[in-house]
């Protein structure tokens, strides 16, 4: 695992943006694995400016996200549709039939989530995976538990991140309790990796993971010490608490 401090959160998404565009230049039709959440704002932003002022291309990317909310409708600025189409999406110039955001208003969720996963494997599988990271160290919304999915699932959110999450809603009781999130096997299987960590709430959680001596359920993230090509950047806040 590849570890890279940067001074702040600008130069961290800065950082990011550059990691993601040269490997967008080696890959014109690249599948990129999308997060939502703060942390990937300033990189979104970071990609919209390269795609203006320098002619960054994505009309043959395809992009997978990660997770979205159950029991949201997708015009409500906190679905992950909605996230993703007024942060990056309407930016750029990428064919919206490529973009996949988790339809977690599908009829049939359980069958919906195996498409998913079959859907990325079609695709050719995630070139370039994004990930924050949760105060608890989940990634996409596998929270720390005995088990932990494999595949695309259906799962509840832990009182931690309804907590972290409910910054973005009017009210606690509004942020909903279930989501549909891509299983852990489904992110390991990305060929490449780049977790983004930025600030001091996320500090417990970075330090065991870049400790690197143990994986456990209990912090999610730290499976990824077991993927041969992940790189995360972090802020001095993150790095040092
Ligand atoms: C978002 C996601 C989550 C977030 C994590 C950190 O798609 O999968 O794992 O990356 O909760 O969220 P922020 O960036 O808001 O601190």
């Amino acid at each position: 695992m590849k570890v890279i401090v940067e001074k702040d959160y600008a130069a961290l998404s800065k950082k990011a943006a550059e990691i993601v565009k040269e490997e967008m230049l080696k890959k014109k039709d690249i599948v990129l694995g999308l997060a939502t959440g703060s942390t990937p704002l300033g990189l979104y932003q970071e990609l919209i400016r390269m795609h203006k002022d320098e002619g960054l291309d994505f009309s043959e990317v395809t992009t997978f996200n990660l997770d979205e909310y159950i029991g949201i409708d997708y015009d409500n600025p906190n679905s992950y549709h909605y996230y993703m189409k007024n942060n990056l999406f309407k930016h750029i110039n990428i064919d919206a039939n490529n973009t996949f955001v988790p339809d977690a208003n599908a009829k049939d969720l359980e069958d919906y989530c195996k498409e998913y996963d079959r859907l990325i494997e079609e695709k050719g599988g995630i070139d370039l995976q994004i990930l924050g990271i949760g105060v608890n160290g989940h990634i996409g919304f596998n929270e720390p538990d005995e088990e932990l999915n494999v595949g695309t699932s259906i799962v509840n959110l832990t009182e931690s991140t309804i907590q972290a999450n409910s910054r973005f809603f009017d009210s606690i009781d509004q942020v909903p309790k279930k989501a549909v999130t891509m299983g852990i096997g489904s992110i390991m299987k990305a060929k490449k990796i780049l977790l983004l960590a930025s600030g001091k709430s996320k500090h417990e959680a970075i330090k065991k993971l870049i400790k690197g001596d143990k994986v456990t359920t209990q912090l999610p993230a730290s499976l990824l010490l077991l993927h041969p090509d992940v790189t995360v950047i972090v802020d001095e806040e993150a790095y040092r608490g």
